[in-house]
This record gives structure tokens, sequence and C-alpha cells, in this order.
């Protein structure tokens, strides 16, 4: 199969119906070349949910966050993305990020040579502008601290909030973060949680990977468990919790 997709003005025309939620994914399918990584992934969320993305190593949760951000790797070739009734499955990586998608990677590239507060006026420069410099400082009070170091020079934490920061720095309405706690001590990942719950009512969505289950269990509303680029669980973050059968089959918690 071979689906090219097409910009439409219409977002119905062509490729289904729009669906109510704030954020859709029906039956991605995605590869690397030849390789079939993402095989049919769907679930939706609602606006101002935390959704955790799950699974064993190589289940392919990076591939479907860089499916959503429209990286050019993995190639969606068939299935929808919805933000808001636009078809995130017809964009390109910068239209995907101006729809408000915004991707936090694993080795958060922060820019060196930059301070704290360059990152994030950079950041802002990005058409529809996010958050002000005094709002994140209220969130981040360790990136006020350092808002004159270069940004290189924090501790793999303080990379990571900056990170999450300048995602806020830009207009945002989905935040996409591929395992935020990699690395971190428990103290700062109780850090950055506090940070999340404190934006959750401020009406950003997020979809959390992480292999600290149970930590990004703890704070999402939902949870999605990916086994070999498919869905092997959709339910509430709770279901999961309270599931020790589920969490050791496809966890291994
Ligand atoms: N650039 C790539 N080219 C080919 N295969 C890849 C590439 N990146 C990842 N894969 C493969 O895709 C599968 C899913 O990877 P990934 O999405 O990174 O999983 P996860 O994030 O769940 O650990 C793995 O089998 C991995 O080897
Ligand atoms: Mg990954």
């Amino acid at each position: 199969m071979d689906n090219q997709f097409v910009a439409e003005e219409s977002p119905a025309a062509g490729v289904g119906e729009q669906p109510a939620e704030f954020f859709s994914l029906r039956d991605i399918h995605a590869y690397y070349g030849e390789s079939y990584i993402v095989q049919g992934v769907s679930f939706d969320i609602r606006k101002g949910e935390i959704l955790a993305l799950l699974g064993r190593n190589g289940a392919g949760k990076t591939s479907t966050l860089r499916t959503i951000a429209r990286l050019d790797n993995p190639v969606l070739r068939s299935g929808e993305i919805w933000i808001e009734g636009r078809p995130v499955h017809a964009m390109k990586a910068y239209e995907a990020a101006r729809a408000g998608i915004q991707l936090v990677p694993e080795d958060r590239r922060i820019i060196s040579g930059l301070t704290v507060e360059e990152n994030l006026t950079l950041a802002q420069v990005a058409p529809g502008k996010g958050w002000a410099l005094d709002r994140i400082y209220q969130h981040f009070p360790r990136l006020a601290e350092r808002r004159r170091q270069d940004g290189v020079t924090l501790s793999g934490g303080e990379q990571q909030m900056l990170a999450i920061a300048r995602a806020l720095a830009r207009d945002i309405k989905l935040l996409l973060l591929d395992e935020p706690y990699e690395g971190l001590a428990p103290v700062i990942v109780e850090e950055i949680e506090r940070i999340l719950h404190e934006i959750k009512p401020l009406g950003i969505t997020t979809i959390i990977v992480e292999q600290n289950a149970i930590a990004a269990l703890r704070l999402s509303d939902r949870a999605v468990i990916l086994d070999t680029g498919e869905v092997a669980f959709a339910g509430t973050a709770r279901e999961v919790l309270d599931n020790a059968e589920l969490r050791h089959e496809y966890l291994a918690i």
C-alpha cells in the first residue's frame, strides 16, 4: 500500500470523518524504509489529559511520537492524525509544530553556546507566541536561577526542564515527551512531575513515553501500551496500576 496524503482545504474532504476528540490517531502505519514499525496504532486524547504511552524497548513508542510530530522518518504510509479537527497526517513537521505539536526528544537538544534565557527566547521567535519568560520562570524556578548560564552546563534534570520550558515558549497544544526521566535522580523526577502537574490544568495535553512506567502512570489519566508496533492495551492509568498481570506481561514491572 502506498497511500500518498494530499493536503486538503477542508479537513474532512477525502480523509474520512473529522473526530470529535481533541487529538486522535486512527490506524496509523509507519515505516523506516521497508521496516514496518508502527502497525495500526489508534487512540484518542481529550484536551488537558495526560496519556502515558508505554511498552518494552523497541515497542515503537519513539516511532509513534516521531510520526505524530511528522518528522521525515518513520514515513506515515496510511492512517489519520487529527488535532482539533485539523489533519496532521497531511502536514509537514513545521506545519505540525505550527499546529501546536511540540516534541521533546530523548536527547533534549539543548543548544550549546546559548544561555538558558537565549534558548527560551529563541523558541519564542517561532510563529504563534507561547508562554512569556515570566510565566515560564514562575513554573521553573531553577531555570530562573540559571537564566544566564550556558544551557549545556545544566544538570541532566535542568536540561530536561529547559527542553520542556522551550516547548512551552512556543505556541503549544500537544506536548510529546520522550523518556523525560531517563538518567535522572528520583528527586529530580519528582520536581519534573510537579511541573507537569502544574501545567496540566493550563490546557496543555501531553503524551509521555517513559521506561519508568509507574512514575508516568502516577501522572497520567490514560495509558496506551504498545507491543511490536500495535496497541496491546488502552484504558485508564489506574487500570494499569491495578493490573499486575498486565504490567508484568508488557512492562516487566
Ligand atoms: N531509524 C530507524 N531505522 C530502522 N529501524 C528503526 C529506526 N529507529 C527505530 N527502529 C526500529 O523500530 C522499532 C521501534 O523503535 P522505537 O520506536 O525506537 O521503540 P521504543 O521507543 O518503543 O523503544 C525497533 O525495532 C527499532 O529497532
Ligand atoms: Mg524510544
